[in-house]
């Protein structure tokens, strides 16, 4: 056996021996390679006559065809071995039973923001407007025309921060949201409508008040608004929301600071095999404060009273959810379970 032979079978043998790509990669350049052995062999050429180069040219090609194939063919099976040891290394058994998703649901309150806001806005040209939840003793007080040392401040169990005072007085957690009104007179030229809807806080925890609720302020300022406006407006809007069409609301004289004179609007019901039925019946149940804005509030918002009145509203949504919807304890919007959320929430495609 020439040497070249002897070579040739020693790499077949060591290409048939090995079981791992990272070796073979490392046979291919001891083979292949710049500094390996075919070139070794060819460098050998140089030193040839015509004659020699020709006929040991040829038998070294011929010699790397037969190594490449082997080498070739080793590479495949290794790398296909390779596969199959990843494939079952990474299965996955489909017929395992999933794990439960929860596709989670709309609370009700967002919900009935969503509805209101809709009505407003398409049925009575009502714009949107926000106020800060940190308030401050002016404008949750003071502008709704409820002074210091007043009665009615005490009436509303205050959450008071402890963060410095400015010259709006003490910050607080707004208490309701008609603390949004006069930054809303303040900020615009009337005549508008505008509603605000948010979060209010009030130190008070029971079957029907939690510490965080929910409230929706309208107001309109224009040129004579009235009672008579008013009464249509929220009987309009309230028959809408409940989709009752014989829904009928009642105003029951009230107090409010911020309006004179004020309301408190009732809806009727009727009880009927344990159940609520809404518009029917003689019974009632209060739904809202309103009433026309006291010319203190105006003026302090700094509209002309001699031109422009209005009215004002205030609703608690979750009192709204409750009555639409049949939910019983206001303490569960809030406790975050999913088995309330999956009982009283709403499928997004509800929508
Ligand atoms: N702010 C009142 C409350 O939280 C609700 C309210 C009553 C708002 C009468 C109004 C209103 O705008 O006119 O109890």
């Amino acid at each position: 056996m020439s040497d070249l032979e002897q070579l040739s079978a020693s790499c077949i043998y060591e290409i048939e021996q090995c079981t791992d790509l990272n070796r073979l990669n490392e046979i291919k350049s001891k083979i292949f390679g710049k500094n390996g052995c075919i070139t070794a062999e060819l460098s050998k050429l140089k030193d040839m006559n015509a004659e020699e180069k020709k006929a040991f040219g040829a038998i070294i090609n011929s010699f790397k065809i037969s190594l490449k194939e082997h080498f070739d063919e080793k590479m495949l099976k290794l790398q296909n071995e390779q596969l199959e040891k990843n494939l079952s290394a990474e299965y996955v058994d489909v017929s395992l039973p999933s794990y439960p998703v929860s596709n989670g649901t709309i609370h009700p309150v967002s919900k009935v923001i969503e509805e209101l806001g809709e009505l407003l806005r398409n049925s009575y040209g009502f714009q949107c407007s926000e106020g800060p939840d940190i308030d401050s003793e002016y404008f949750n007080f003071t502008a709704m025309n409820i002074p210091e040392h007043h009665p009615a401040r005490t009436m509303h169990d205050t959450f008071y921060l402890s963060l410095p005072a400015d010259e709006n007085g003490r910050k607080l957690l707004r208490t309701h949201t008609s603390a949004v009104e006069n930054r809303i007179m303040t900020d615009n030229k009337p005549p508008f409508r505008f509603f605000t809807m948010g979060r209010v806080f009030r130190s008070d925890y029971d079957a029907t008040h939690t510490p965080m609720f929910n409230q929706l302020e309208g107001m309109i300022i224009d040129e004579k608004i009235g009672f008579a406006h008013l009464k249509w407006m929220l009987g309009d809007l309230l028959r809408k929301f409940f989709n009752t069409p014989k829904l009928s609301i009642r105003l029951r004289p009230s107090f409010f600071p911020f309006t004179e004179p004020s309301a408190e609007v009732d809806i009727s019901y009727k009880i009927e095999n344990g159940k609520m039925v809404l518009g029917e019946g003689n019974k009632w149940l209060e739904v809202c404060g309103c009433g026309i804005l006291h010319p203190n509030v105006l003026k302090m918002g700094n509209i002309d009273t001699t031109k422009f009145s209005g009215l004002a509203f205030g609703f608690g949504i979750e009192r709204l959810a409750s009555l639409k919807y049949g939910i019983p304890d206001l303490r569960g919007y809030f406790e975050s379970d999913d088995r309330w959320r999956n009982t009283f929430g709403f499928n997004s495609t509800d929508r």
